[in-house]
């Protein structure tokens, strides 16, 4: 029987990106849709580090099987770490990626120091809350105007100074590559067979819990 990790994410990039890096190992990836819907998670946390968690645990929590999330961002120094675990929402609630940018760009405008980077921290947690963490970083240059087509987020005005192109003039292959994602996502699968080992020694040590909304057992974790 293979062992299911859900990906605490409906995102088909990302699950697609998952499922990738997975193949071949006895590992099933699972989006949360395919369980039905669940509370989410609130993503109050001040570190990517904490709404990774948050996010995982409370997948694993409810559903009964481990689960892994991630959470990441821009960070800018020169403006005190903005917008952090704000970036999806720094120019408001439901701001676009052009207004969310744009806002970046405002704030740093005569500012010198541009230096920036990118976050990702992947959090892979059992339901009775231990969990690995994974990280990537990507250093950068916020350009004083918006360059390429391509990507999505801040991409446009996050230069990657070793080819001298922003994230957005990069194709999606060379950008996994030195991304944040792209890292974490590395960390993981060099490190597989350690984590299958750690989760089968997390669930053969806890307590069988009744999950709250699954109709899948720890049996799913078999080493069989
Ligand atoms: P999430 O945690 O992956 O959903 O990312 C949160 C926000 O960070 C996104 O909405 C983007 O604004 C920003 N972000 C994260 N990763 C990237 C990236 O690779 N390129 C551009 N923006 C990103």
């Amino acid at each position: 029987m293979s062992k299911i990790i859900v990906l605490a994410t409906t995102n088909k990039n990302k699950i697609i990106e998952f499922k990738n890096i997975l193949e071949g190992f006895k590992v099933e990836i699972r989006s949360v849709s395919e369980f039905g819907p669940i509370p989410s998670a609130l993503e109050d946390g001040l570190t990517f580090d904490e709404n990774a968690y948050k996010k995982a645990y409370n997948t694993a929590r409810i559903l009964g099987l481990p689960a892994i999330a991630d959470d990441s961002g821009l960070v800018v120094p020169a403006l005190n770490g903005e917008p952090g675990v704000f970036s999806a929402r720094y120019a408001g609630e439901n701001a676009s990626d052009a207004e969310n940018t744009r806002k970046l760009l405002e704030k740093l405008k005569g500012q010198k120091d541009r230096r920036a980077y990118f976050k990702c921290v992947l959090s892979l947690a059992v339901p009775s809350g231990p969990a690995l963490t994974y990280e990537g970083q990507c250093n950068g240059i916020i350009t004083e105007e918006i360059r390429g087509q391509g990507g999505f987020g801040y991409d446009p005005v996050f230069l990657f100074q070793e080819y001298g192109k922003t994230f957005a003039e990069l194709s999606l292959q060379e950008k996994n590559v030195i991304s944040h994602r792209g890292k974490a996502l590395a960390e993981f699968k060099s490190e597989i067979n350690k984590v299958i080992k750690w989760l089968e020694q997390r669930l053969l040590e806890e307590k069988p819990q009744k999950p709250d909304h699954s109709q899948f057992s720890h049996n799913d974790w078999s080493t069989s």
